[in-house]
């Protein structure tokens, strides 16, 4: 994808937003094992990112979609340079049924939530997959994160089905998730 560069201006501080590159690995591994920690709302358990994207493959990775037409991986950086949060979008060509459809993550760090971080990266995914012909955003979300469905549901997306039990914690409970699409 085309480099994507632009300064948000948060609340007291300036923050970068810009396509992930090969070299963001280390940082991108430390920035998920602190979300992955912070919340449970996410894929994985802590530690577990640098287990399934050890630095090699998580570089690889990131570099690859610089390069892909299909994905979108955008950074917010703090000042300092460091990750402050992190959004990716993607599509297949693979199967012409469904190239009309993208699905997105998002996290932001804790400490710097509240800003219309996550407001503006969705902003600039939707803006993408228009230009890539996207016409349906799906998603997928924790029936318990009442903060990403407030999110999702501001800007219009529906709830369109519930996956029960689809998530099981390391506590032995389940968590149901809520399927979420958004016509472009
Ligand atoms: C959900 C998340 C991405 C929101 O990021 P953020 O940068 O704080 O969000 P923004 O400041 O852009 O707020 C956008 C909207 O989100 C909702 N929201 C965000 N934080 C909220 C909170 N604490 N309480 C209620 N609603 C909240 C609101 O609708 C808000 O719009 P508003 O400011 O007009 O009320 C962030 O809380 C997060 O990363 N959580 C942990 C990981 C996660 O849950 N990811 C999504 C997985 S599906």
């Amino acid at each position: 994808m085309a480099q994507y560069e632009e300064v948000l201006q948060g609340k007291g501080q300036k923050f970068l937003i810009r396509n992930a590159v090969g070299n963001d690995a280390s940082k991108m591994i430390q920035y998920m094992t602190t979300v992955n920690r912070e919340s449970t709302f996410l894929a994985m358990e802590p530690g577990e990112f640098i287990k399934n994207f050890p630095l090699e493959k998580e570089t690889a990775l990131l570099q690859g979609w610089v390069d892909s037409q299909e994905h979108l991986s955008l950074l917010v950086l703090t000042e300092d340079g460091e990750i402050a949060g992190s959004c990716n979008c993607s599509y297949s060509t693979e199967k012409i049924r469904y190239r009309h459809r993208a699905s997105l993550g998002i996290s932001v760090r804790q400490d710097f939530q509240r800003q219309g971080i996550a407001r503006r990266l969705m902003e600039i995914q939707e803006e993408w997959c228009r230009s890539q012909g996207i016409e349906k955003l799906c998603l997928e979300v924790d029936t318990l994160n009442t903060k990403a469905i407030g999110l999702y549901l501001g800007r219009g997306f529906v709830v369109e089905g519930t996956l029960r039990r689809e998530a099981k914690m390391t506590d032995g409970t389940y968590r149901d998730l809520y399927v979420m699409g958004k016509q472009l």
